[in-house]
């Protein structure tokens, strides 16, 4: 039966996340798009639409920035006022952010049924912003989309067993359509941090509330300078908000550290897939980095995504902001002398599947 959905998006990767579903929920359901504008730059919002054929939002609520209060607040109005005038029979919600809570919220208040993309996930640290959104959605939700056996365990941990569905990460799906597209190297001839060779360059990015703090800030800043060099710069993806951060401290990581703008999908996975080595704190390029099998340094102390270390065969570490263990594990998994080749022969053999997590969304929601 085709039923009428509302899908609540508003961040960089709930619009790649929704890029990876939507045509499948599309030719089944009536998907009703509300963008709660909570990334509102060109290159963290507008410019994935075109890039990856989005449909345009049926709904913008152009919330902005501000406190979590403040943003959430906004959004609840916004999102409850489409709920209430489109009723429809469930409202998706993707990941951790404040779209997602403030999109559940409004949902269940109304009386109707939640879906949530990215259910299960835990870091078991509470000053996470996106733990506190993960554990409302997930105890909200009807449907409970998990990505991995570890969230599904999660889950089962805190009583919630129905409506979970082990779906696959939808993300892989994405990255297994869009990769081919970028494997020939040719692509690193012009990128917005000048032209790059395979394996002779770090990518990496940065954007939790925990590394924004000044200290933190301080602490990426001097770890990026000591791992960059003229013959092996780091490009550092910088999300506005770290930006802002930076400026606030008057950071600097170095000469050697090429700062660009936010980066669209393609040119991060092609700047990834062949890097040397990824260093990031994202949950969305941490997982890309185990697909593509790229060296992988999470900048973080806890990873909810235990899975994505399982599959990379021990090139992923997690390392928190210690500059010295992003030496070493740079020297065991990066050696200057072999990333060249290592980036060349990966490129070469890239073969990712799609996990089939669009197909299995769509057709749990079916029944
Ligand atoms: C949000 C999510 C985080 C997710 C990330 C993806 C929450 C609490 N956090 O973090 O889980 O991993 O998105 O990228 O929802 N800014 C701009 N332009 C923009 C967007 C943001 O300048 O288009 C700046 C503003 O200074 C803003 C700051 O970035 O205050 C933080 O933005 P916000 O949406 O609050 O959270 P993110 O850090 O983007
Ligand atoms: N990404 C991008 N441009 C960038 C940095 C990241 O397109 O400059 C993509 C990345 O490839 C991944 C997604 O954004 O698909 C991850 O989003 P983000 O890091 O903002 O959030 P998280 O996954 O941590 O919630």
């Amino acid at each position: 039966m085709r039923v009428r959905i509302v899908s609540v998006v508003g961040t960089r990767p709930q619009l790649i996340k929704a890029a990876a579903l939507s045509p499948a929920l599309r030719a089944r359901h009536v998907d009703l798009f509300v963008d709660t504008g909570q990334h509102y730059d060109a290159a963290m919002a507008g410019s994935f639409f075109a890039e990856l054929s989005l449909p345009p939002p049926d709904v913008s609520l152009a919330v902005g920035s501000g406190t979590h209060a403040e943003q959430t607040a906004r959004m609840l109005r916004g999102v409850e006022e489409v709920l209430e005038r489109e009723r429809p029979a469930a409202v998706l919600v993707y990941g951790d952010t404040n779209s997602t809570l403030a999109g559940t919220l409004a949902a269940v208040k109304l009386g109707l049924p939640v879906a949530h993309v990215e259910a299960g996930l835990r870091s078991f640290d509470r000053s996470m912003p996106e733990e506190i959104n993960r554990l409302v959605s997930d105890h909200l939700s009807s449907w409970r989309f998990a990505p991995t056996p570890t969230a599904v365990a999660n889950l089962a941990a805190e009583g919630l067993r129905e409506g979970v569905e082990l779906v696959g990460d939808l993300m892989q799906d994405l990255a297994a359509r869009l990769s081919p597209e970028v494997r020939d190297p040719g692509v690193l001839v012009a990128t917005p941090a000048g032209p790059l060779e395979p394996g002779r360059y770090l990518f990496a990015t940065i954007h939790r509330a925990e590394n924004r703090e000044p200290a933190a800030v301080r602490a990426w800043c001097r770890l990026l300078s000591e791992v960059a060099r003229p013959d092996r710069p780091v490009v550092l993806a910088l999300h506005p908000g770290t930006r802002a951060a930076m400026d606030r401290v008057e950071a600097s990581p170095g000469p050697d550290v090429r700062i660009t703008e936010p980066l669209g999908y393609r040119t991060s996975l092609a700047l990834q897939l062949h890097a040397a080595a990824v260093l990031t704190d994202s949950g969305g390029v941490q997982r890309e980095a185990a697909w593509l099998r790229v060296p992988c340094l999470v900048l973080r102390r806890t990873t909810e995504w235990i899975e994505a270390v399982k599959a990379s065969a021990g090139r992923m570490a997690v390392i928190g902001l210690d500059a010295s263990a992003a030496r070493l594990e740079l020297e065991r998994l990066a050696p200057m002398a072999s990333t060249p080749a290592m980036a060349a022969e990966r490129a070469a053999s890239l073969d990712l599947q799609p996990a089939g997590a669009a197909e299995a969304i769509t057709a749990a929601l079916d029944r």
